[in-house]
């Protein structure tokens, strides 16, 4: 992993990552329709505010920029759900959130994180390799897409 190599002065942009709050849902939906082709309705983001998820917000200022879901089971760590802005897309905003929820995940005890990937989403597996991620498999006809179904890449990052 590269963590050591600087990606994003937070301290200039103003942006922080918080725990996400329930409070937050109306601007995290907004952006998860803008980022997903097929969004979670609000309520999958309710069923995770349970003690095994960790919920990032990124912010800048008062407005919601990005967030990530992560469950725990057992020593595995699995991120959910990821997404940035469009409009602050390619600052480092979503690697910044990667390197921290597996920071929070390594400190929790989790022995690695694992995660699914459309095939066709490059942006996101480009930055999964880049820290580090493996590809370990493939789940056939995963995502819904349209009448279709796509494959998903499954990734890992060991921690130990
Ligand atoms: C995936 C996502 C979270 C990345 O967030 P981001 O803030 O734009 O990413 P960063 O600026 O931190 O970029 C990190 C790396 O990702 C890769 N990347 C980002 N955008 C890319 C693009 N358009 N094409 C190819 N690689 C890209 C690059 O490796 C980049 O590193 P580099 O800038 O050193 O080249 C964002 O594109 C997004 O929200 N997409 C929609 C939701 C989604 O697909 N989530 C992932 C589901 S598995």
């Amino acid at each position: 992993m590269k963590s050591s190599q600087p990606f994003l002065d937070v301290h200039k942009q103003g942006i922080r990552v918080r725990p996400l709050a329930r409070t937050d849902l109306p601007a995290v939906m907004e952006l998860e329709y803008l980022g997903h082709s097929h969004p979670w309705p609000e309520s999958t983001f309710l069923d995770c505010f349970k003690p095994n998820y960790r919920l990032w917000a990124a912010e800048r200022g008062e407005e919601l920029i990005g967030y990530a879901v992560v469950t725990y089971m057992v020593d595995e760590a699995h991120l959910l759900n990821i997404c940035v802005s469009p409009h602050v897309r390619g600052q480092g905003i979503g690697r910044w959130l990667l390197r921290h929820l597996i920071a929070v995940a390594v400190a929790d005890g989790m022995d690695q994180l694992i995660l699914e990937v459309r095939v066709s989403n490059d942006a996101a597996a480009q930055l999964y390799l880049s820290e580090g991620f493996s590809e370990i498999g493939r789940r056939a006809g995963y995502y819904p897409d349209g009448a279709a179904r796509e494959d998903a890449l499954v990734m890992a990052l060991r921690f130990t």
